[in-house]
């Protein structure tokens, strides 16, 4: 398929220019996870990685699911190449970087789980240092993250300095959310969570969820949880994906399109993080074990 010229083409021609990685030093970075699936993690990265571009932000989108994730359904590109082939393959990075067409670049996975056995953790290493001096050479980083809390969700949330917790309404989703944030706090993964409640039929309810869990967040785990957004249930998020469009394209003054917005104003508001104090050993592991079906008790 034809991409459009995008920030990796600008990138690939640096490449090949001696110092031209880490050309930022530091940068912002989030892990969105769930616990439970369906609940819009892939739906908020696209949106949000799209509105983030659309306000002036370099951002790379690496799907950290299985390459039958939805990323590239929700954006119609079918990439040919992934991570893992850059790890048992020799791809470049540059050869996986695909442009959404919406200002944003992504990068697919596969399930590499088989073959990781014979991999040897140098490869890896140098896999994800390349993956971050590659990611220096933009502003925003966003994993979206598979379902279930298993070792690769927890890796990637102790590799990105902010946690994005996405919930519904469901009690189900409410239990796996804060399963998910007892692990990430017991386990000293992150200090900075923060909430999307997705799929909420009014503000007043998504109000009195969040309430609830910030009070059990305070009483059992000693910790504040931040509110990035709430975002109501729409006909409009369907319609988008049919389109194979992200929503704040399709629609962009719909109220989800605007609250949006309002949660990329607030990511840029977020601090950067220097390339050199990331977690790499998390992020080797968070790679390694994509698509883990095991879950943590
Ligand atoms: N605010 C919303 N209103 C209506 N439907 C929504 C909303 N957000 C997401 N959806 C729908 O919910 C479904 C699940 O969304 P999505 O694939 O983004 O979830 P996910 O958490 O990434 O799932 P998985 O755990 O399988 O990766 C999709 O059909 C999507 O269109
Ligand atoms: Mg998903």
């Amino acid at each position: 398929m034809i991409v459009p010229e995008n920030q990796a083409d600008g990138l690939r021609k640096q490449m090949n220019k001696p110092n031209a990685i880490h050309s930022k030093k530091a940068l912002r970075c989030m892990a969105i996870a769930s616990g439970k699936g369906g609940v819009g993690k892939t739906f908020v990265s696209v949106n949000v990685a799209c509105a983030l571009a659309a306000l002036g932000n370099k951002v790379l989108l690496v799907d950290a699911d299985l390459g039958l994730a939805n990323v590239d359904i929700l954006l119609g590109i079918n990439p040919e190449f992934t991570l893992q082939d850059v790890i048992f393959n020799n791809k470049n990075l540059t050869e996986v970087v695909y442009s959404s067409g919406y200002g944003f670049d992504f990068i697919a996975a596969s399930s590499g789980e088989k073959d990781m056995v014979n991999i040897g953790n140098l490869r890896l290493d140098s896999v994800v240092q390349e993956l971050l001096s590659f990611a220096s050479n933009y502003d925003i980083l966003l994993f979206d993250c598979g379902a279930g809390i298993n070792h690769s969700v927890t890796s990637f949330i102790a590799a990105a300095p902010h946690t994005l917790i996405v919930m519904t309404m469901e009690p189900t989703s409410i239990m796996d959310a804060y399963a998910l944030m007892k692990v990430t706090k017991q386990d000293k993964l992150s200090d900075n969570i923060s909430l999307i409640l997705n799929m909420v039929r009014s503000d007043e309810q998504g109000q009195k969820v969040f309430n609830n869990i910030t009070k059990i967040a305070e009483n059992y785990l000693f910790s504040s949880v931040n509110l990035l957004g709430m975002l109501p249930y729409t006909a409009g998020v369907h319609r988008a994906t049919i389109n194979r469009k992200p929503l704040v394209i399709l629609d962009p003054d719909s109220e989800i399109a605007n609250r949006i917005k309002t949660v990329a104003l607030k990511i840029m508001g977020q601090q950067a993080t220097p390339i050199s104090a990331f977690n790499t050993e998390a992020l080797v592991k968070g790679i390694m074990n994509i698509g883990d079906p095991n879950v943590l008790e």
